[in-house]
C-alpha cells in the first residue's frame, strides 16, 4: 500500500480526547452560525467528510481548537484505515480494529453555537456558494441546512463500474467498511452452501464454480484483495472445510497487459508470479464486458469473447467522481467542466482553494491537485497542510502559499501485501539521501524496490505505525497476532 506520511500521526499529536461529547442529537432544520453578540465569533469551517483528508485537517486544527468553530457532515460517523479494509473480508483484522469514531476528534473544538452538535450524520447534497450555505440529508430523510464561513469538502470518490452490465447487481465492491463485511458474509455462506451440496450429492465441477471467487482489477485493491482470499483459503478454509477447500479458487482479471500498472515493471511481474505461486489464477489482457448472476463475459484482445463462471464476483476496477462532486462542477462552471472530458474532481488551485468560488476547498479525491494520485497518502498531507495554513494564516491559504511554504507533495512510494507474508514495496527519496554514489539523485533521494519477505516486513510495520489510535493499534496488533499464532480467521459470520 502507499506510504501515507504522518509523522504527526506517528507522534500521537492527533488529538483523542473523551468520547463523551455533551450534543442533542440531530433535531436540526438548520445549523446557523450564531454567536453571542458580545464576542467576535471564531469562523465557522464546515467539513464534508470524514475520511483520510478530513481526519488529517482535523489533527491540525486540533492543535489550535478554539481558533474556529467547526461541523462535520458525513454519512459515515467513523474514520476507517483503508490499507487494511480487503483484510476484514477474511477477518486478518476485524472491521472494529481499524474504525475509529470521528467524535472522539470534535471533543476540543467550538461547536457551531451553544447547543449544537459538531457531527452532523448526513449526505451533502448541495452547497449554495452565494448564501453559503450547504444542503444536506440525514440518514431518515431530514433535510438539513448548514451555514459556513469556510468549507472543505472531502468527500472522496465513489466506485467506478463504467456502467458496465451487470455490475452494480452482482458484485461486491471493496470501498467501505460495509463491503468488506458483505464480503465475508458471502465468502461464509458459500462455503457452507457448497460443503452442504457436496453432501448431497453434487458433482465437483458445480461445487468449484460456487467456490470460485473472482476479482475483477488488477490496481492495489484488486490484488491484495487476492492476496487475503489466498491466505483465507490456504489457511483457514482448509481446515475447516476439508471436504471442499481444493475445490475453491481464486482468479484475478485485469483488462490491462499487466498487475499493478502503476508500481516498477519489476514488480508487477514479481506480483503476478507470486500471486500464481500461492495458487490464484491471474488473467491479464481480460476485459470485462458483462456480468451476470454467475458468469462474466470477457473480452482478450484477438480471440472471441469467453465466460467465467463465478460463485463470488468482487469488482475493483477504479475509482470516479462521486454524485455530488460531479454537480458543484457544473454548478461552478468554467474550468471546473472541460469540454468533452468527464469530471474527475473539482479543479483547485496551489491553496486547494476551488476555483471560481470564494471560501470552499477542496482535499483527496475529490480534488484534482497538481501531482497528486488519488491515495491515502496524497488527502493526507493534502488535510495536514490546508489544517496548517488554515490555523496559522487567519484561514487564508493563499497566505500560506504566498509566504513561502506552498504545499509540495512527497511521495514516498507504494506498498501493496501479495499474499503469504510477502509484499512489495517501491520506496521514494528514502535511504540514499546525499548518497549518489548508492544510486540517490542529484537532489540526493533514490528510489528503493523491495520484494518479497522484506516488504511485508516493511508494510506492517509501516502501517501499524500509522493506525490512528492507541485502540486501533492494540486491536489491530491483537488481531494479527491471533492469526499469527495459529487462532484462524473467522469460518462463520456470528
Ligand atoms: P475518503 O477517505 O474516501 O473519505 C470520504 C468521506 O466522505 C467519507 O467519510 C464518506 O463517507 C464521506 N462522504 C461521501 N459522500 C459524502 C457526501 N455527499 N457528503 C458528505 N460526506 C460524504 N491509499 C494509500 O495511500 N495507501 C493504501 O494502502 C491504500 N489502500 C486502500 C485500500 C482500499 C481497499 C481502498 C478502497 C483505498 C485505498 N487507498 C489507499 C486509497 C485511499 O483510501 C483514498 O485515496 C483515501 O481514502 C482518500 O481520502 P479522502 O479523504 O479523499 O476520501
Ligand atoms: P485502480 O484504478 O488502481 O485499478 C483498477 C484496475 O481495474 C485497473 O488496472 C483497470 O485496468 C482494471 N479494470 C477496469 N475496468 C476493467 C474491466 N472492465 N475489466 C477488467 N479490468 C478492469 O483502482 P484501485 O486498485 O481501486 O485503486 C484506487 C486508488 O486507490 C489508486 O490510486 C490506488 O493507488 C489507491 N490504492 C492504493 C493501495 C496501495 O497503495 N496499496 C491499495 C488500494 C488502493
Amino acid at each position: 500500500a502507499t506510504l501515507l506520511s504522518s509523522p504527526l500521526l506517528a507522534s500521537g499529536a492527533l488529538a483523542v480526547l473523551n468520547d463523551d461529547i455533551p450534543e442533542h442529537l440531530i433535531s436540526l432544520k438548520s445549523l446557523v452560525s450564531a454567536t453571542p453578540p458580545s464576542q467576535t465569533p471564531a469562523p465557522h469551517l464546515v467539513i464534508l467528510g470524514t475520511g483520510w483528508g478530513s481526519m488529517s485537517l482535523l489533527s491540525r486544527l486540533a492543535v489550535a481548537p478554539t481558533s474556529c468553530r467547526v461541523t462535520v457532515i458525513s454519512p459515515r460517523p467513523h474514520f476507517f484505515y483503508t490499507p487494511l479494509l480487503a483484510g476484514t473480508s477474511t477477518g486478518t483484522v476485524r472491521t472494529a480494529s481499524i474504525s475509529e469514531p470521528i467524535r472522539r476528534h470534535l471533543a476540543p473544538f467550538l461547536p457551531p453555537a451553544q447547543g449544537q452538535p459538531r457531527f452532523v450524520q448526513a449526505n451533502s447534497t448541495d452547497v449554495d456558494f452565494a448564501t453559503q450555505e450547504v444542503s444536506a440529508i440525514g440518514p431518515d430523510g431530514t433535510p438539513i441546512q448548514v451555514s459556513y464561513d469556510h468549507l472543505v469538502v472531502a468527500v472522496g470518490a465513489d466506485v467506478n463500474t463504467f456502467n458496465i452490465p451487470g455490475i452494480h447487481e452482482h458484485a461486491v465492491f471493496m470501498k467501505e467498511l460495509e463491503d468488506g463485511m458483505k464480503l465475508q458474509r458471502k465468502l461464509h455462506d458459500q462455503l457452507e452452501k457448497a460443503s452442504a451440496m457436496l453432501a448431497a450429492g453434487a458433482s465437483k465441477e458445480e461445487v468449484a464454480k460456487l467456490l470460485h471467487f473472482v476479482v475483477v482489477g488488477g490496481g492495489p485493491t484488486g490484488v491484495e484483495l487476492t492476496a487475503e482470499l489466498g491466505d483465507f483459503l490456504r489457511d483457514d478454509v482448509e481446515k475447516a472445510f476439508p471436504a471442499v477447500s481444493g475445490l475453491s479458487k481464486v482468479t484475478l482479471v485485469e483488462a490491462g497487459p499487466k498487475i499493478l500498472a502503476t508500481f516498477d515493471p519489476h514488480i508487477s511481474e514479481y506480483a503476478k508470479g507470486r500471486l500464481e505461486a500461492h495458487g490464484a489464477s491471474v488473467q491479464t489482457g481480460t476485459m470485462v464486458r458483462r456480468a451476470t448472476e454467475s458468469s462474466l463475459l470477457v473480452a482478450k484482445k484477438g480471440e472471441p469473447d469467453a465466460s467465467i463462471d463465478y460463485g463470488v464476483l468482487v469488482w475493483a476496477g477504479g475509482v470516479k467522481a462521486r454524485g455530488f462532486t460531479e454537480k458543484m462542477a457544473r454548478k461552478i462552471g468554467g474550468v471546473q467542466t472541460p469540454a468533452n472530458r468527464p469530471i474527475r474532481g473539482l479543479a483547485v488551485g496551489p491553496d486547494f482553494a476551488v476555483t471560481g468560488v470564494s471560501n470552499v476547498y477542496a482535499i483527496g479525491d475529490c480534488a484534482l491537485a497538481k501531482g497528486c494520485s488519488p491515495t491515502a497518502q496524497a488527502a493526507f498531507q493534502q488535510g495536514k497542510w490546508l489544517g496548517r495554513a488554515l490555523r496559522d494564516h487567519g484561514f487564508s491559504p493563499a497566505a500560506a502559499h504566498k509566504n513561502g511554504d506552498p504545499f509540495v507533495f512527497a511521495n514516498q512510494g507504494s506498498l501493496a501485501y501479495i499474499g503469504a507474508s510477502e509484499g512489495v514495496a517501491e520506496l521514494k527519496n528514502v535511504l540514499w539521501d546525499n548518497h549518489p554514489e548508492w544510486g540517490g539523485g542529484e537532489n540526493g533521494g533514490g528510489d528503493a524496490v523491495v520484494e518479497g519477505k522484506g516488504a511485508f516486513a516493511i508494510w506492517r510495520s509501516l502501517y501499524f505505525s500509522k493506525l490512528l489510535s492507541g485502540r486501533n493499534k492494540w486491536m489491530v496488533g491483537m488481531d494479527w497476532l491471533n492469526v499469527w499464532a495459529g487462532g484462524g480467521r473467522e469460518v462463520s459470520t456470528p
